[in-house]
């Protein structure tokens, strides 16, 4: 197992290129078995989930070669099983996005169910209830979800809640049903619509991806294609917060601002001068320090919980005091107690976290607990006084495209060891 070493105070300054979406691209993958040919899909970021789900691909039969350039060519006609075991989907619970697509095209799918994991309870009956709505015959048995049909139908689905994955696993599932379905209360988020924009690539009829109600006219088949997965807006938020916690300058490209609007309108709060074009964006803090900000995390449009624990970062270094307010996840805030050993200034009461900006961090030994947690802490690790090392990193792994090389590419003073 790997640890960061993190020498702190260097503001950060020069270009970072922002990888594709972590979140676009898992779906995507799991889209390709809807196809019947060879699927191109370009902008592929090297992260841990990426490999995951790419072993999961390889043990159910598909032929998987990489292209130049980050692109994976897949081929899903090879496919000989529909089951995910349980070894995989436990290290990564969007394995679960495969069920739609397999029930869609091949009638069956035996899937692990997802555990419980660090951030909340995360459970997946708004997928299963809206396949059953489909037409699924579902039984969750041994631990494993086994579902089975004949062709889908569509179906006007109802979800309680807004989900990002649920809303993808029906309409991939959808798309190859019988008739119209039409989610309500679905999620808006960038990556729905990209999975979207993916599936009409190959064929599909998917209208209003984006907006909370989403109409799925199903199709008989869905061809190969050739797509670009769009940038990570999450990685994108976490450069920007780096710049603006260290008093930097730096220039994010390769990246779309307007997935990015609650994101960007906070770090002006916070003080930052943020100038951006078609796919770049500049955040300049150079000789200032940033002000605290409230926030409160909600769906998209909403600011998003996956930006929380960096601005929680943000606001312990900042002049003043902010809330953070989490609303998506019922257990969010294991950075705090790490914060704390920097020294951070923080108190939770309920699910906000209540921070009021110290002069300084000191660095300390640190543990990461989950994908944007590990990021909040490296970037605490940045303007932290002193040494941070901050462990059990495979968690970055999972969601950051090599991310020590971007930040020492910015100048900060930042190394990977073994343990
Ligand atoms: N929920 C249910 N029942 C369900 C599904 C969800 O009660 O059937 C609840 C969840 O427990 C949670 C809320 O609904 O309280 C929202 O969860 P959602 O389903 O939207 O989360 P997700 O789809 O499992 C995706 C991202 C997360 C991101 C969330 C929220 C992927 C692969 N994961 O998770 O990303 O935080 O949406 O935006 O897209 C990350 O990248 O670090 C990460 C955790």
């Amino acid at each position: 197992m790997n640890k960061l070493i993190i020498k702190g105070g260097v503001p950060l300054s020069g270009e970072v290129r922002v990888s594709g979406s972590k979140n676009a691209v898992l779906p995507i993958l799991a889209g390709t078995l809807l196809a019947d040919s060879p699927v191109i899909v370009r902008n592929v970021p090297d992260v841990h989930d990426v490999s995951t789900t790419m072993e999961l691909q390889v043990r159910m039969g598909l032929s998987l070669t990489f292209g130049e350039n980050m692109s994976i060519v897949i081929d899903p006609a090879t496919l000989e099983n529909t089951f995910a075991p349980y070894e995989l989907v436990k290290t990564m619970r969007a394995s679960i996005l495969v069920l739609g697509p397999l029930l869609a095209r091949f009638g069956r799918a035996e899937v692990s169910l997802p555990g419980g994991c660090a951030i909340g309870a995360r459970p997946v009956n708004i997928h299963l209830g809206g396949l059953e709505a489909m037409g699924a015959d579902i039984l969750v048995e041994n631990g494993y979800i086994k579902a089975r049909c004949d062709r889908l139908k569509g179906a006007r689905i109802v979800m309680d809640q807004v989900t990002v994955t649920g809303t993808e696993n029906l309409m991939m599932a959808a798309s190859l049903a019988d008739g119209t379905t039409v989610l309500e209360n679905a999620a808006r988020e960038p990556e729905v619509v990209d999975l979207a924009d993916f599936i009409n690539a190959m064929g599909g009829q998917i209208e209003d991806a984006g907006t909370d109600t989403v109409k799925i006219h199903g199709v008989e088949k869905l061809r190969g294609c050739d797509y670009t997965v769009l940038p990570d807006r999450i990685e994108t938020g976490t450069y920007l917060v780096a710049a603006a916690i260290t008093g930097g300058k730096v220039l994010i490209k390769h990246t779309d601002p307007r997935l990015l609007d609650s994101v960007l309108a906070k770090l002006e709060e916070a003080g930052a001068t943020i100038d951006s074009g078609d796919n770049w964006i500049e955040l300049d803090m150079v000789g200032r320090k940033p002000h605290s900000v409230n926030i409160r995390t909600a769906p998209y449009p909403g600011f998003p919980t996956d930006m929380q624990a960096q601005f929680c970062a943000l606001n312990a270094i900042a002049e003043g005091t902010g809330s953070v307010t989490e609303t998506v996840f019922e257990n969010r805030f294991m950075h705090i107690q790490e914060f704390m050993r920097l020294g951070a200034n923080v108190h939770i009461e309920g699910n906000t976290a209540i921070i009021t900006g110290v002069d300084g961090l000191n660095g300390a030994p640190v543990m990461a607990t989950d994908l944007r947690a590990s990021a909040s802490l490296i970037l605490a690790g940045l303007v932290a006084n002193g040494e941070t090392v901050v462990d059990r990193i495979y968690h970055i792994d999972r969601g950051y495209d090599h991310i020590e090389e971007k930040l020492a590419s910015l100048g900060a003073k930042i190394q990977r060891v073994p343990n």
